[in-house]
């Protein structure tokens, strides 16, 4: 074997001269493609480098142009074009019928924004929420108080499911009616109506103060006058008080401890008005209202306790304790005054409008009552002739036959 190579390595000496050069050219080949290959990445990862700094200082002068009102239209990146929407079309008002259920509808209405000053011009809203069984059969002169004030109000409707809503209901009241579900006086479940109506307001941004109203409520004032009292508000207006009575206290159960101490029981009428702070309270209460569901049925009337209660301990520091809503216990018994057309007059409805409270922590007074009940639907007729004049209603239509009622009809 060794002899073969010697010889054939003897045999091949030009050749094997040029095997070495060939060796050599190789090598030589071989260094250059790898200096090659080496500049090629250097450069590579340089320019990538560079080109990503570019494009940051690129995005960094489109931002810092976008500030100023002409900017030069860079080409389009890619031929699809995206719509694209600002901040009213995050904002905007679903119809007030719609398919979230109770679950969803709570979650989405205690959403809202930890910075308080809007980035927009907002023009606060008083939200009119009627709980009905029916309809709204004092909508004719509702109408009439609300006329030439749109843009300033909200109106939702919760009735129960059984109402078909035949009735012509009139224009500022058509398509208000938000899902509602069985309600029955005094039970829990009216609060989960209140809950439904307060929900459904809350996702209108614009909506400021929200006032509960049933279908015997009449208002007191024009329009301007309540708009003005409310937004102007530094308070809530949550009746609570403490009732150390069987029909107070005596309702209480030691169950909803530690919840709920007997301390902190309170009394009231449902008929609140609020503001946004305390209506996103309500709707996002899950500590107090289940106790409420578990533990105040039946004869314990939630609706007189749970608000008064839950605004008492969470934010009593802003709640007047009182009602804006005028209505007559002094004939007695478990259910307040009705009123008929023969009660209603004048004199009536000025001694309603004169009473003076406290307002805003005591710096100045105004009227107690901005809204009274409970008016029957005879009232109707004679509310629509007396009450747009005494009340001052600013654009109301007036009665072809009008005769201003001074003394009390029999
Ligand atoms: C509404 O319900 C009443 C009975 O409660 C019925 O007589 C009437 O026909 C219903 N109207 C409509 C439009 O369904
Ligand atoms: C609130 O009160 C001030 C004066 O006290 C008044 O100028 C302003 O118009 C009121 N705001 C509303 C919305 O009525
Ligand atoms: C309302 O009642 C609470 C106690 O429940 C009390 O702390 C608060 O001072 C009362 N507010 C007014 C204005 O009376
Ligand atoms: C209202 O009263 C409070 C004290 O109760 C006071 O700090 C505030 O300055 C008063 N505001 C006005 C407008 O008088
Ligand atoms: C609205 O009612 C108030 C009294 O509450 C009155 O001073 C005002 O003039 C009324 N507005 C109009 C436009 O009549």
């Amino acid at each position: 074997m060794m002899e073969k190579m010697k010889v054939s390595n003897n045999q091949n000496q030009p050749n094997y001269v040029s095997k070495i050069f060939n060796v050599q050219l190789h090598f030589i080949n071989f260094l250059t493609y790898a200096l090659v290959l080496t500049f090629g990445l250097t450069l590579g990862i340089i320019l990538s480098f560079y080109l990503k700094e570019c494009t940051f200082s690129l995005q960094f002068t489109q931002l810092s142009l976008s500030s100023i009102p002409k900017t030069p239209s860079l080409p389009p990146p890619i031929a699809v074009k995206q719509e694209r929407i600002g901040l009213k079309d995050f904002l905007k008002v679903p119809p007030v019928m719609h398919d979230m259920d109770e679950e969803e509808l709570l979650w989405r209405a205690s959403v809202t924004s930890r910075i308080s000053e809007y980035p927009f011009d907002r023009v606060p809203k008083v939200a009119f929420m009627f709980l009905t069984r029916g309809a709204v059969f004092l909508a004719p002169l509702w109408e009439q108080f609300f006329k030439g004030h749109e843009g300033f109000y909200s109106i939702y409707v919760h009735s129960n499911p059984s109402y078909n809503g035949s009735h012509p209901e009139s224009p500022v009241f058509h398509g208000r009616r938000i899902p509602s579900k069985e309600v029955e006086w005094g039970d829990v479940n009216m609060i989960e109506a209140e809950r439904r109506l307060l929900s459904n307001a809350l996702l209108d941004i614009s909506n400021q103060r929200f006032v509960l109203l049933s279908e015997s409520c009449i208002p007191l004032f024009n329009f301007s006058t309540i708009y003005s009292y409310l937004i102007n508000s530094t308070e809530n207006y949550v009746m609570a008080f403490d009732d150390p009575s069987p029909v107070g206290r005596g309702r209480y159960s030691v169950q909803m401890l530690p919840e709920v101490s007997l301390r902190q029981w309170r009394k009231g009428y449902q008929w609140f008005e609020m503001d946004r702070e305390l209506a996103l309270g309500v709707v996002s209460d899950r500590i107090y209202f289940p106790v409420f569901q578990e533990y105040c049925k039946g004869s314990c009337y939630a609706d007189e306790h749970y608000l008064p209660t839950f605004a008492s301990i969470m934010f009593w520091e802003r709640n007047s304790n009182r009602s804006l809503t005028w209505v007559d216990w002094s004939r007695g018994g478990p259910h307040p005054a009705h009123f008929l057309r023969s009660d209603l007059n004048v004199e009536f409805l000025e001694r309603l409008r004169s009473k003076k409270c406290a307002y805003n922590n005591g710096n100045s007074t105004n009227a107690c009552f901005l809204f009274a009940r409970k008016f029957l639907p005879s009232t109707l007729s004679r509310l629509l002739k007396i009450a747009p004049e005494v009340m001052q209603f600013e654009h109301y239509d007036k009665p072809k036959k009008h005769k201003l009622l001074l003394k009390p009809i029999i």
